[in-house]
């Protein structure tokens, strides 16, 4: 039986793992804080707070941890190495972060694919992502089984970077068209226009986009609780594309002005809730 360790058991690791279990993989799960192991001991899967365990325990070692921060502290100190085992690391990254990382995994002996993933919590749980992959054919190949469990059809995007580089284009997308519609939204209120009318010509337009409709609802509400995706990751990710679209000699003057209304959010407390938070800051009250 293939055996995959999942590393940071948050928001997405959770379903991943649940999902693999389900589709007959041996999945262990690994978290830095042992309370969020619960709900997949529960489920029966094996259980760790020991990274050492965790690589012992599988030939596949799936990432879902925050950031290339937390990827460095749990896989690349001296101690580890990774013979016979491939890393499939699917936390959203930089493109050179995932560069320098595959590099000290094959220096350590593994095989590296980065598969970052679109899609959230709800897409998890039904092996519906947006996978992208970035390495090697033969890798991807290796990896291929345990990715389509996760998306109906897993790409290769082409070499370690790439695929980084096309997960960070999305989610330059979401903080876009999420601070562009907070804005028209909010005018639309604090001009009285009636909101039905506005949503009925933006839907028959080729300006709309179905993440309009999906956030509406929490924006009108003011709701933003229980978030598949938080606001503290938006500004992570939109940093991580400021500092590729800087290299890349790109002006994205645009989206600083949108990255400091989301770190505006974080401040104001709203790191934890659905990112759509920001229409509070673009729309106060
Ligand atoms: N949520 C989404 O919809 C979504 C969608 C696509 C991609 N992603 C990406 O997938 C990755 C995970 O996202 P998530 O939403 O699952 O995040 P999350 O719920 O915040 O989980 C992050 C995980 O990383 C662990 N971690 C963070 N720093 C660590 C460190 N220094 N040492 C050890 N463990 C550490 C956390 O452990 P603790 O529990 O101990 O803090 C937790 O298990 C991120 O890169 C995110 O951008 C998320």
């Amino acid at each position: 039986m293939v055996s995959v360790s999942v590393f940071g058991v948050g928001l997405m690791g959770t379903p991943i793992a649940l999902t693999l279990t389900q589709s007959g993989f041996k999945v262990m799960g690994y978290n830095r804080t042992a309370a969020k192991l619960v709900e997949l001991d529960s489920n029966g899967l094996a259980v760790t707070t020991d990274v050492s365990q965790a690589i012992a325990a599988s030939d596949y070692l799936l990432l879902t941890l925050s950031d290339a921060k937390a990827i460095e502290s749990v896989l690349l100190t001296d101690a580890r190495e990774f013979t016979n085992k491939t890393i499939i690391q699917m936390g959203t990254i930089a493109p050179n972060e995932s560069r320098e990382i595959a590099k000290q995994i094959e220096q350590k002996g593994g095989s590296y694919l980065e598969a970052p993933v679109l899609g959230s919590i709800p897409q998890a749980k039904t092996g519906t992502l947006l996978v992208m992959a970035g390495g090697d054919a033969s890798t991807f190949e290796s990896c291929l089984p345990i990715l389509k469990k996760l998306g109906e059809e897993p790409r290769l995007i082409g070499d370690v970077g790439s695929a980084a580089a096309l997960k960070l284009a999305l989610n330059q997308l979401i903080a876009s068209l999420t601070a562009g519609f907070s804005l028209s939204l909010g005018l639309i209120k604090k001009e009285g226009v009636d909101l039905e009318q506005f949503m009925e010509i933006l839907r028959d337009s080729a300006l709309y986009a179905p993440t309009f409709d999906k956030k509406l609802q929490r924006m009108c509400d003011r709701q933003f609780a229980d978030p598949n995706f938080p606001t503290k990751h938006l500004l992570k990710d939109t940093d991580l594309f400021l500092q590729a679209s800087k290299a890349a000699g790109l002006n994205s003057e645009g989206l600083v002005g949108i990255r400091e209304i989301i770190a505006q959010a974080v401040e104001n407390n709203l790191a934890e809730l659905d990112y759509s938070a920001i229409y509070n800051v673009i729309t106060p009250e």
